[in-house]
């Protein structure tokens, strides 16, 4: 073998063997499971095996394993940007194979009961709108607003003309799968694919609940799924929203914040599942 064939054989080799451990790596990542308040995080938290605590920031995570596989709890704290934060600090500390954000929402759906959960095919940002021009005294009106598309990187956002369509950021198909295939065992209320609404806002004026659940589908809003979901999608990471009705005030349906553990458990589930899948691969 002459020089020039020794280094290309080992450039091959190297390149070979750098490949296979970068995709082994990708593959051998974490599950993270994101709740934004204790009561919604901590309870995943207790039944990981050999749980540890690590701070970065201002967030809490804790490393552990799930039928041996490991897999990371990470309470975000509530709201767009910590979410935002807290999935950016997931994605480059701990190279995940999956997100998970579950939770608590509000129900725009007549027809989802507090207990019902429900998983989100997609998200959408109801934080980011345009308002119509009106003169002093006009007033304003947030059912005449239209939506703003916040990954459109040209022109200025107040007066572009693109159609007003909402941007959707979509589950990953083999999560929401997995999602769906444990929904059997959930016995506290039905489970169905829906979209999740997300912004800093809690609202409470029905019309504006109606225009949302008729406008964009919104079958609930929360405070945190459509930002993790953006940041996920920006590092190609799978990615689903998981959230439990606790209050729905379209029907009556009082706050309950016990439900808050329902969804844990019922997560704990489909991690299980989908962990016996990505093992099996
Ligand atoms: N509107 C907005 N956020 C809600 N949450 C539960 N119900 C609602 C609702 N009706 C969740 C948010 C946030 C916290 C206030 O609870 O995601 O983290």
């Amino acid at each position: 073998m002459n020089t020039k064939t020794i280094v290309m054989t080992l450039a091959v080799c190297c390149t070979a063997v750098s490949s296979f451990s970068y995709a082994q790596q990708r593959a051998a990542g974490p599950v993270v499971i994101q709740g934004a308040m204790p009561v919604e995080a901590e309870r995943f938290a207790q039944r990981l095996d050999n749980p540890q605590e690590v701070e970065i920031g201002g967030w809490r995570f804790w490393r552990g394993t799930v039928d041996g596989y490991p897999v990371i709890v990470s309470e975000t704290l509530k709201g767009m940007s910590n979410s935002s934060a807290a999935t950016a600090i997931a994605a480059t500390q701990f190279h995940p194979v999956a997100i998970i954000n579950q939770g608590t929402a509000g129900g725009h759906d007549p027809a989802l009961k507090v207990y019902d959960i429900v998983l989100g095919k997609y998200s959408v940002n109801l934080g980011a709108f345009k308002s119509p021009k009106k003169a002093v005294g006009e007033g304003s009106d947030s059912l005449q607003w239209k939506p703003m598309d916040l990954l459109a990187s040209k022109g200025s956002a107040g007066e572009d003309k693109t159609p007003h369509t909402i941007r959707k950021f979509p589950a990953d198909a083999q999560l929401l799968a997995v999602a769906e295939s444990v929904k059997a065992g959930y016995k506290k209320g039905s489970v169905v694919e829906g979209v999740i609404g997300s912004a800093d806002m809690w609202n409470s004026e029905l019309d504006r609940i109606s225009h949302f659940h008729h406008s964009y589908q919104t079958s609930v809003e929360e405070m945190e799924t459509a930002s993790a979901a953006q940041i996920a999608a920006a590092f190609d990471i799978p990615f689903i929203g998981i959230r439990i009705l606790s209050n729905n005030i379209t029907n009556q349906g009082k706050y309950d914040p016990q439900t808050g553990l329902a969804c844990q458990d019922y997560v704990y589930q489909v991690v299980k599942a989908y962990i016996a899948k990505i093992q099996t691969h």
